[in-house]
């Protein structure tokens, strides 16, 4: 279960949350997130740790294990391969967004905030963004940490890690929350994250052609709903992995319910640390990735102690990133040494290195390739991996999941695993199989347009 809490709070929930919120326009964004976090993240976390603990083998062999117990195709083992391919994808960039942690690591350290000029510290993450080669050497440190760990299968240690950074980060992340209260601008940056103003995240203006067209769009939906899945891990077989190392006894719903609320707790935290920043000192919430790295920088900058206090936060944040991306080789690994008969090592090391080439594309879109003619659609490669992992892939695993529990699988799968009082499961499985389905299904259509109505 602690491994599980270390995959899901990670970069998603302090760099990836604020920044989506901030673009999104706020409040509404948060509250659809919120509701998409419960009635479809939270059940299907239950779902995919079932499917892991009733399986007990990597997610593809889980999916053609359950196949055969069931009499359905094989082809249901498919999932476990899209979540492999899934895993690659994200790590790819996940491991340059880590490597901007580990740079300011040392920025902080070394005393490059001092002073917190809001200028001066948009210049120092241009600079780091700016540069190529940069990049690319935090990337590889990045990536050789999390090959070596998973190389030497420490699951352990991975547990002992969690039991004490998770409180530690969360105890910076409160300490950065009193700094917001003390010298930002924190009823502003309160309104923001929670007075929903729906026209202030569905209705947009583009300038299309020299003119400006205006209407409202159901894009928000999407993003909140991808991240819901992004941010606990689901829908790639990543918590099925954990599910299937979890303990006959433990509780499935208790666990699913402390890890679903320790990640939301520290995503809502790392909001309020940081826009009551970006209001107090005129920044833009919409700035982009690089949100939380220039706003913490400016606290760090000013507070006492912040040489070394900041440089602990991002020491935690990388780890918090560490063993997220752990999890997200962990189901092509472990697939690789129990069908191919490979070493870990092996296995760990080619799967590091697809991810690290395909990453070297993340490390482009941030300068060489940022320009429009490298774009598709206005998204840049890391835009693009992006939204088609969280936003696409992600969310049909975990339909798929559901509908397998719900719909194909015999009930007393869930009903065994799950050992929930009867009304209780009741309500389990009409969330489980009606209504996270149907809500993702109607986020797709939004999305591919058939639902949005525009002006
Ligand atoms: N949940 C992690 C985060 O918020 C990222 C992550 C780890 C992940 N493993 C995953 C996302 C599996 C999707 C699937 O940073």
């Amino acid at each position: 279960m602690l491994a599980a809490a270390g995959s899901a709070v990670g970069l998603g929930n302090i760099w990836k949350f604020p920044y989506i919120t901030g673009e999104n326009g706020g409040g509404a964004f948060v509250l659809v997130y919120l509701v998409c976090i419960a009635l479809i993240g939270l059940p299907i976390m239950m779902t995919e740790i079932l499917i892991g603990r009733r399986g007990r083998q990597s997610p593809i062999n889980t999916m053609a294990e359950l196949a055969r117990e069931y009499h359905v195709s094989r082809a249901w083992r498919l999932l476990g391969w899209a979540g492999v391919i899934a895993g690659f994808l994200i790590l790819s960039y996940y491991s340059v967004i880590a490597g901007w942690a580990l740079a300011y690591v040392f920025e902080a350290g070394g005393g490059a905030f001092a002073g917190g000029d809001p200028d001066a510290i948009g210049q120092i993450f241009a600079d780091l963004t700016g540069s190529p080669g940069t990049l690319l050497f935090w990337h590889s440190l990045f990536m050789v940490m999390t090959v070596v760990v998973v190389a030497r299968g420490v699951r352990n240690g991975l547990e002992r890690a969690v039991s004490f950074l998770m409180p530690a980060l969360f105890v910076l992340l409160v300490v950065m929350v009193g700094y917001a209260i003390i010298e930002g601008d924190f009823a502003r940056g309160l309104d923001f994250l929670f007075t929903p103003d729906i026209k202030k995240v569905f209705f947009r203006c583009e300038m299309v052609d020299g003119a400006e067209h205006c209407g409202y769009t159901m894009a928000p939906l999407l993003t909140a709903m991808g991240h819901a899945f992004f941010t606990l891990s689901l829908g790639m077989g990543a918590i099925m992995v954990y599910g299937s190392y979890l303990p006959r006894n433990a509780s499935i719903s208790g666990s699913a319910l402390m890890i679903v609320a320790a990640d939301t707790l520290v995503a809502l935290l790392a909001g309020m640390a940081i826009f009551p920043i970006v209001f107090a000192n005129g920044l833009e919430p919409g700035a982009g990735p690089g949100l939380i790295f220039q706003t913490l920088p400016i606290a760090f900058g000013q507070m006492p102690g912040g040489t070394l206090f900041g440089a602990l936060f991002f020491i935690l944040l990388t780890f918090a990133a560490w063993t997220s991306a752990i999890s997200l080789v962990e189901p092509a690994v472990a697939y690789f040494v129990e069908n191919q008969g490979w070493s870990r090592v092996r296995a760990t090391l080619l799967v590091g290195v697809i991810c690290w080439v395909v990453g070297i594309g993340t490390v482009l879109s941030f300068n060489l390739w940022s320009g429009e003619e490298f774009q598709i659609g206005g998204k840049t490669l890391f835009d693009l991996l992006d939204y088609l992992t969280a936003n696409i892939m992600l969310p049909l695993g975990g339909l798929v999941m559901a509908i397998f529990v719900g719909w194909i699988a015999d009930k007393s799968l869930a009903r065994d695993e799950l050992r929930l009082p009867e009304k209780t499961f009741r309500v389990w499985w009409v969330v489980t199989s009606i209504v996270a389905p149907i809500g993702v299904f109607i986020v797709f259509l939004n999305a591919v347009g058939l639902l949005s109505f525009v002006e």
